[in-house]
């Protein structure tokens, strides 16, 4: 195990000594969950950029690096993307009002242009100088590495975050101003945890290990 003295350092200084008490990455995964509740204390904004900036260390295919992140705090807008996700069915449903309530949105996007654009440049392409044709659409892929890459960042400053997602696709790209081509994969709500209701899809419990982890080849059992 390196020491974390020799290991580059992916904290932003901005934050000073606060994050001497950082957690294990272990323990980081272990508590990371989808919290459906915050307080109504905001968040330091150099905290919300350090937590969006973790979405700069995900990797990506062809290092295209198509994904994009818009912070929201303004209370209007969060409320706009609240409606546009719903948030009426949560609250019937007996959730909180949490999108609304969390006082950040991390907006995730991601351009398929942009990989297409990558994987026509010359390295990229095939022996027949054709390109590649997608065996699986990386922008989805590299999209949700960003998204579990905040998540933990979350956790790891002491904060909740839950994804959600927005079927209104064209219309959060709107409320954002996103570019042409930037399609918004859903939102990542931040903030700190308050008691929430409990996800029915919890209700299906985590598969058991030997179903999910397999050695060698797929063990049917
Ligand atoms: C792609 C994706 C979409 C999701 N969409 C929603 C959603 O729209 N609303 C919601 O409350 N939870 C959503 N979730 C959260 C899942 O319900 C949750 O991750 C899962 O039940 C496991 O719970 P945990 O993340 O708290 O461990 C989504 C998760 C993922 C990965």
């Amino acid at each position: 195990m390196v020491s974390s003295a020799a290991m580059p350092s992916l904290v932003d200084e901005r934050l000073g000594g606060w994050q001497s008490s950082r957690m294990e990455f272990a323990e980081v995964l272990a508590r990371r969950r989808m919290v459906r509740n915050y307080t109504t204390d905001p968040v330091a904004a150099d905290v919300l950029e350090v937590i969006a900036e973790s979405a700069l260390r995900a990797p990506s295919a062809g290092n295209s690096q198509a994904v994009a992140v818009v912070v929201v705090t303004d209370e209007a807008l969060r409320a706009e993307i609240a409606g546009l996700a719903d948030e009426d069915d949560y609250v019937s449903a007996g959730f909180d009002p949490w999108i609304s309530r969390a006082p950040a949105h991390l907006v995730l996007l991601v351009s398929e242009k942009v990989y297409r654009d990558r994987y026509s440049e010359p390295d990229k392409l095939g022996p027949d100088g054709v390109p590649i044709s997608w065996p699986v659409p990386y922008w989805w892929v590299d999209a949700g590495a960003a998204m579990m890459a905040i998540l933990l960042a979350a956790v790891d400053n002491g904060l909740a975050a839950g994804f959600l997602g927005v079927h209104s696709v064209p219309e959060l790209a709107s409320i954002v101003d996103a570019p042409d081509g930037y399609t918004p994969i859903g939102v990542i709500t931040v903030g700190h945890p308050a008691p929430d209701r409990r996800s029915s899809s919890l209700d299906r419990p985590r598969r058991p290990r030997s179903t999910v982890i397999h050695h060698e080849h797929w063990d049917r059992g």
